[in-house]
């Protein structure tokens, strides 16, 4: 076999990572894997450490000794710095230390984990101020304005630019998880006549490969995915056309949506678990997805806030997720496959998994 490149991946036990290290790592790939993670024992690390041309390296990314090592002797970096642990003042100053660091250690091709600067995109408008959102964003100009600089002859940098996972629209305790009332599946969200980009995660495995295979060409480049830009009607009544069963949409309003018990409870704590709640730049969850949904409430039709080039994506990635309905029927096939059942069964006997390594973790985990 050919000399794999070396690729330090920062998340990858996590949703995003995973798909990203399943392809990176595949049998007919030129690259090779090296994961920080904070536990090594954990479940997902430990499949992980399963599959041939990965290895695990213990550390935290808040740690210039562990990024030091994790980058010396990789080729590549694919970057997703935790901001729901960190909070967003210290993605910020992580981030670009990561990148920092990185280009010091000789990484050649540096991706990092992006969304979308929705502050800036909004005219700088607080409404839309969301924090795990801008820290990503400002550090993701940052770095390409860095990357426009003398350094690209040393390091040269891309932005891989995600949205909220389509998986999270059927988990348990994410933003828009929905609930069974009277028999009928129900996404009661403060979403108006908005749209969400959601993304298919399986899809960022082919992206982000993509984007290291044509590292010449993505340099300097924000790869914006998504499947569709969802409008939450279309998502119910593709739920329906699937399983056969009923599902809403309500529209509700932001105070409606902090009322729910389920949410009111943790509303005032910070958004990143580990940040300071006494710093007045520390964001509350109640602040920080307030502005999650003003951002979709606004982004309708791929003709507001948010804007996705549908058209470049089936370039780049032909077999890509193309619609919720799509998304359902193959996750209604592959439940039943592994003896799950499908989308209804698992929503309805509350099986519906997780999704995210920290919800599956309580929310606890060091920095
Ligand atoms: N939820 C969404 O829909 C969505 C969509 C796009 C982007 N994002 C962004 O993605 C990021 C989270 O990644 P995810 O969605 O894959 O979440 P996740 O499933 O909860 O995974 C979190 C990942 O971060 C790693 N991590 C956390 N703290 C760390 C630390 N101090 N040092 C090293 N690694 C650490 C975890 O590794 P170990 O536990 O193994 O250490 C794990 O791999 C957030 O910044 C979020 O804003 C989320």
């Amino acid at each position: 076999m050919a000399h794999r490149k070396t690729i330090f991946v920062i998340g990858g036990t996590g949703a995003q990572g995973f798909p990203v290290i399943e392809t990176l790592a595949a049998s007919d790939s030129d690259y090779a894997v090296k994961i920080l993670t904070r536990d090594v024992t954990s479940d997902r690390a430990k499949r992980l450490a399963s599959l041939p041309n990965v290895e695990l390296v213990t550390g935290t990314f808040a740690s210039e000794v562990d990024l030091r090592a994790g980058f010396s002797g990789s080729w590549g970096a694919f970057v997703n710095i935790d901001g729901f642990n960190c909070g967003e003042k210290a993605e910020i100053y992580w981030g670009i230390r990561s990148y920092e660091i990185a280009l010091e250690c000789g990484v050649k091709f540096f991706v990092w984990g992006n969304l979308d600067f929705v502050l800036k995109e909004s005219g700088y408008n607080s409404a839309f101020r969301t924090g795990h959102y801008d820290g990503k964003g400002r550090v993701g100009e940052w770095i390409l304005t860095q990357n426009e600089a003398a350094q690209t002859s040393q390091m040269s940098a891309a932005l891989f630019t995600t949205g909220p996972y389509i998986q999270m629209s059927i988990a348990k305790g994410t933003p828009m998880a929905p609930t069974i009332i009277d028999g009928v599946l129900t996404w009661k969200v403060p979403l108006g006549i908005g749209a969400v980009v959601h993304v298919d995660l399986d899809d960022c495995g082919h992206y982000v490969k993509w984007l290291f295979d044509n590292n010449k060409k993505a340099s300097g480049m924000n790869l914006k995915v998504g499947i569709a830009h969802v409008d939450y009607h279309s998502l119910a009544k593709a739920f329906t056309k699937v399983t056969g069963k009923p599902a809403r949409y309500q529209d509700i309003s932001l105070e409606e949506y902090w009322a729910e018990p389920s949410r009111a409870t943790g509303a005032q704590q910070p958004a990143g678990h580990n940040s300071d709640p006494s710093d007045p730049a520390t964001m509350t969850r109640q602040q920080n997805f307030t502005g999650f949904w003003n951002m979709w409430k606004a982004s309708g039709g791929n003709k507001g806030l948010i804007r996705r080039d549908y058209a470049l994506l089936d370039e780049i990635h032909p077999g890509r997720v193309k619609s919720a309905e799509e998304w359902f029927r193959r996750e209604n096939e592959r439940g039943r496959s592994q003896g799950l059942g499908g989308l209804w069964d698992q929503l309805e006997s509350g099986n519906a998994p997780h999704v995210l390594k920290s919800i599956e973790d309580g929310r606890r985990g060091r920095l």
